[in-house]
């Protein structure tokens, strides 16, 4: 189990942190320092490098976390309401986060390949909205997972 949760836990860490960097300081100051071309293709150097880390922090996530509610907690029956909520709420992550990797991001490098600014702004703009809705269920997860037994 202590190998599990660190685990766990730095996975999440990596992928909600990482997140909010993008998001909340990446973001505004490539918006103030560089112009439209240089920041998209910016942004696809970023994600190219980011998106590897996201998609091990999720299976990482997703092994420890079965393998703990399995072994640990005896399976779906045994687990309290907070591991539910996360379980379910886990899922709607992954879930927005392959859309954005194989829609939107998909869409940004071609854009970006064949010069089309407009269209990769369009693009980039839809991840920035699904990243933002990944933070808020990101945050949320990792207040109920951790405060939830104590309620
Ligand atoms: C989707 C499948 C997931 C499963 C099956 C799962 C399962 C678990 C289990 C069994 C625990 C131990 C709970 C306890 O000790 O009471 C745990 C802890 C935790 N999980 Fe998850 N989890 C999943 C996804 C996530 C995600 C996506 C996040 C965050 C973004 C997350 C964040 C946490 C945190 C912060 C804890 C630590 C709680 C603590 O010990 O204080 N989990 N998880």
């Amino acid at each position: 189990m202590s190998y599990s949760i660190a685990i766990h836990l730095l996975s999440a860490v990596i992928w909600v942190g990482g997140m909010i960097f993008a998001h909340n300081s990446l973001r505004p100051a490539a918006v103030q320092v560089l112009e439209p071309p240089l920041r998209l293709e910016l942004w696809v150097q970023v994600f190219r490098r980011f998106f590897v880390l996201v998609w091990g922090s999720i299976a990482l996530i997703l092994i420890t976390g079965y393998w703990m509610l399995f072994n640990y907690f005896g399976g779906f029956a045994g687990a309290g309401n907070h591991i539910h909520i996360m379980h379910g709420a886990g899922w709607i992550m992954v879930f927005v986060y392959m859309y954005v990797f194989f829609s939107p991001y998909r869409q940004l490098k071609h854009a970006v390949i064949v010069q089309d600014y407009p269209l990769a702004g369009a693009q980039l703009n839809r991840i920035r909205k699904l990243v933002g809705l990944n933070i808020l269920i990101g945050m949320s997860v990792i207040i109920v997972a951790s405060a939830g037994r104590y309620i």
